[in-house]
């Protein structure tokens, strides 16, 4: 691998993909057709997926972007069944709370097509939960050291590891009880991880169902300039 020195910092190659402008197009058009085949799928089964494969899923996310390039994520992959029904029994203990004193009438009838309520089985049924951390700070030698766009980066994260997730042709769901703190407990984080997402990962359950939603046209969500 070519490298040099730039600035006194080692650089590398770009070694980027290069395709010709009709390959282009067609990548463009056939990622559109796996990504809009995405669903949040709430009835996961109990199918085991090997932790390799979560592994790499994982590894995948990691490769986003992030501020300064300090990636502050902890991603928390839990298969532990004991893990999970103790995770399972705090969410649905915020959830019920929520869904009864916690939400607006205008959220709860946001939600009603979609049809979610307190009770998330999947806690339990999904071969693995993956708990996205996100680091506010790190610890470096006893002293804090900052992390920059911790809440964008994050995001890129998470969007990448729902993308690898899709295309290995497994399912998950964007779910976030609130509070999460309890996550923090049960998993015994570090004080400067706060917790950012709950993805239940599997396969989808036979005969799942999902929301009829419409997505808004290219038209409703950009402008060309
Ligand atoms: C930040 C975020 C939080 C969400 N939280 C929940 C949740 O707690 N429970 C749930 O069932 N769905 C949750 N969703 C999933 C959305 O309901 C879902 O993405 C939306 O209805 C569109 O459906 P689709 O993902 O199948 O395209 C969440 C999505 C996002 C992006």
């Amino acid at each position: 691998m070519q490298s040099k020195l730039i600035n006194g910092f080692q650089h590398i190659k770009y070694e980027g993909l290069d395709f010709a402008p009709t390959e282009t197009e067609k990548k463009a058009r056939s990622f559109l057709e796996l990504m809009d085949k995405r669903r949040s799928i709430r009835t996961i089964s109990s199918r085991p997926v090997p932790k390799s494969i979560i592994e790499n899923i994982i590894k995948t996310a990691s490769t986003a972007p992030s501020g300064a390039h300090k990636q502050p994520w902890t991603f928390c992959a839990v298969s532990s069944a004991d893990i999970k029904s103790k995770i399972r029994e705090a969410a649905e203990k915020e959830e019920f709370e929520s869904y009864q004193n916690r939400m607006s009438d205008r959220w709860l009838k946001d939600l009603e097509p979609i049809g979610t309520d307190w009770h998330k089985p999947f806690l339990e049924s999904s071969p693995w939960l993956i708990i996205v951390f996100k680091k506010v700070y790190d610890e470096i030698d006893g002293s804090k050291a900052n992390n920059y766009y911790v809440n964008e980066s994050v995001g890129i994260a998470c969007g990448m590891l729902i993308t690898a997730i899709h295309q290995a042709g497994l399912v998950t769901l964007t779910h976030t009880p609130s509070p999460m703190n309890f996550l923090s407990e049960i998993l015994n984080r570090p004080v400067n991880e706060r917790p950012y997402l709950l993805l239940p990962v599997g396969y989808a359950a036979e005969d799942t169902y999902v929301p009829d939603l419409k997505r808004k046209s290219l038209n409703e969500i950009s402008e060309f300039y």
